[in-house]
């Protein structure tokens, strides 16, 4: 049986600590190639977050409102569990530059390795975002740096109120 790939269903996984233009890119050129999309905000990355899992995946809905494909959830435990799950046929990751490369394909082979039903596809980032990541947004948003075209408005906002109050507790 052949299946159309208009219903096929994508999942963007990501710690989305917070969503950045970059990352809202990589989702809109997903959004073109799969009938559905579902960013999947991780409880488990592996690293400290700044904001709560409800915050990013709040900030990653209202980031995504104008995709009429495309969903926001939150996940924990495997990342191929959860795609199985929603009956995904992928997992889409961007790739900004060499030193994304190896963990990525990392785990890339680890997931298919898990599930080799589903394919990892990457999409290369668009070259005025390739030096851009959620560290560095924190980073130079917390020395005053100006990062209103690198985020979408309501992750401007979330910055302000949470490291206002980070900077407040030191
Ligand atoms: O934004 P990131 O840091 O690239 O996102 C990483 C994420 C959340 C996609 C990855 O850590 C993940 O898939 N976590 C879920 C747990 C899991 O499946 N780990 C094994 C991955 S090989």
């Amino acid at each position: 049986m052949t299946v159309n790939p208009v219903e096929h269903i994508a999942i963007c996984p990501g710690s989305f600590d917070p969503i950045t233009a970059g990352h809202l890119d990589v989702i809109r050129r997903a959004a073109h190639m799969f009938g559905r999309v579902i960013v999947a905000v991780g409880a488990d990355g592996g690293k400290q977050p700044l904001f709560s899992l409800e915050e990013r995946t709040e900030m990653a809905r209202l980031a995504c409102a104008d995709l009429p494909n495309v969903e926001v959830d939150s996940f924990s435990g495997l990342v191929v569990e959860y795609a199985r799950r929603q009956g995904a046929v992928a997992l889409v990751k961007g790739l900004r530059a060499i030193s994304d490369f190896e963990r990525e394909v990392q785990m890339a082979l680890m997931n298919r390795k898990l599930a080799d039903e589903l394919h990892t596809v990457f999409f290369v980032t668009h070259p005025d975002y390739a030096f851009l990541s959620s560290s560095l947004v924190k980073e130079v948003y917390s020395m005053g740096g100006d990062v209103s075209d690198l985020v979408p408005p309501a992750v401007l906002e979330q910055l302000g109120r949470k490291i206002r109050v980070s900077s407040q507790k030191s």
